[in-house]
C-alpha cells in the first residue's frame, strides 16, 4: 500500500463527503485505501451568486435575523412611544397618528411614507422568521438525535430557550392587534381615524388586557435575549463587553415592558379614565 493521494479532500468535513466516506473509488472492498489512479475527481464548487451563499450560510442567517432584529426593535420602540401619548388625551394622539400619514407631504402624497415603512417592517418581520425557522432546521439535521444526557443549561437561560415559543406568541399578537386596533374587525366599538377611544374601548374590556399583558411579557423577554443573541450574530462576541450587551438589552426589554404593559394596565384598572 502507498500514501494517499491529492486528488480527495484528506479529511471529510461536510456530511455528505462523511456520509460517502466508504464508497471512494480509492478504497478496496474491506476499505482499505490503495493509491488513486483515475481521472481527477473535481471537488465540488461555490454554486450561485454570493449574496445567495451568504443567505444559504448559518453565518448569513444569523446576520439576517439581526438586521431584521434591529429594525423590529426601533419599530416597537417607537410605536411605543407614539403609543404613550394615549396618556396625554385624546388631542395628542389622534393629532400623532394624523401626521403619521401625512408624513412626506407634500413631497409624497399623504399615506406613500407610511406605506414605504410599512414595506421594510413587512420585509424585516417575514425574514427574521424564515431565517429563524431555516437557522433552527439547520440545527437539527445538525443533531437529528436529541441530547441524551439531561442538558447543560449553564450558557443557556430561560429567555434563549424558550425563544421560538415567545416568537410564536408575538407573531400571535401581532394578527389579533391588527384587528383590534387597526382593522376593527374585533374590536365591537372600532371608529377608524379616533385611536384614542378604540385604545380605551379596546384596554377597558378585561379579557383583552389579560392578552395584552402576557404579549407584552413575552415580547419582553424575547427581546432580552434577541437583543443579547444580535451582538453575537454580529460579530460582537469579545467576553469584555458582555456587561454593555447585558445592560443593553435588560434595558431595553425593561423599557418595553414597563411602557406597553402601562397602557392596558392602568386603562383596565380604571387608573387613568379618559
Ligand atoms: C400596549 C401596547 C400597544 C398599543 C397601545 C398599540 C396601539 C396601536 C394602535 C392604536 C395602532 C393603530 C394605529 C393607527 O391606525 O393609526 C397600532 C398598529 C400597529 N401595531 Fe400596535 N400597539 C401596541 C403594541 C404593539 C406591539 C408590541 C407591536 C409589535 C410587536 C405592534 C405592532 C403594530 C403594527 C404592526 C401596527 C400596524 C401599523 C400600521 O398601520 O402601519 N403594536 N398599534
Amino acid at each position: 500500500m502507498t500514501g494517499p493521494t491529492t486528488n480527495f479532500p484528506a479529511v471529510a468535513t461536510t456530511e455528505e463527503e462523511v456520509s460517502t466516506a466508504d464508497q471512494r473509488p480509492d478504497a478496496d472492498a474491506a476499505g482499505a485505501l490503495y493509491r488513486y489512479e483515475g481521472a481527477p475527481v473535481p471537488l465540488p464548487k461555490n454554486q450561485g451568486h454570493f449574496v445567495l451563499r451568504f443567505w444559504r450560510s448559518a453565518v448569513g442567517k444569523k446576520w439576517v435575523m439581526a438586521v431584521s432584529g434591529i429594525v423590529l426593535l426601533g419599530y416597537v420602540l417607537a410605536h411605543m412611544l407614539g403609543n404613550l401619548k394615549v396618556f396625554l388625551g385624546s388631542e395628542q394622539i389622534n393629532r400623532y397618528a394624523e401626521w403619521l400619514r401625512d408624513l412626506g407631504e407634500p413631497a409624497f402624497p399623504r399615506s406613500v411614507v407610511l406605506w414605504g415603512m410599512r414595506v421594510v417592517l413587512i420585509a424585516a418581520f417575514v425574514f427574521h422568521i424564515v431565517a429563524a425557522a431555516q437557522l433552527s432546521r439547520m440545527n437539527h439535521r445538525a443533531r437529528p438525535v436529541k441530547y441524551q444526557s439531561p442538558r447543560d443549561y449553564a450558557a443557556a437561560n430561560f429567555a434563549s430557550r424558550t425563544m421560538r415559543w415567545t416568537g410564536i406568541i408575538i407573531a400571535l399578537f401581532v394578527v389579533f392587534h391588527l384587528l383590534d386596533l387597526t382593522w376593527g374587525t374585533a374590536n365591537p366599538d372600532f371608529h377608524r381615524g379616533d385611536v384614542y377611544d378604540n385604545v380605551f374601548n379596546s384596554f377597558e374590556r378585561v379579557p383583552v388586557a389579560i392578552a395584552y399583558i402576557a404579549a407584552m411579557i413575552a415580547l419582553s423577554i424575547h427581546i432580552f435575549h434577541g437583543a443579547w443573541a444580535m451582538f453575537n450574530s454580529l460579530g460582537i462576541n469579545n467576553p469584555k463587553y458582555n456587561e454593555w450587551k447585558r445592560v443593553f438589552a435588560g434595558g431595553f426589554a425593561l423599557v418595553i415592558l414597563v411602557g406597553n404593559v402601562s397602557m392596558p394596565l392602568l386603562i383596565v384598572t380604571g387608573a387613568v379614565t379618559r
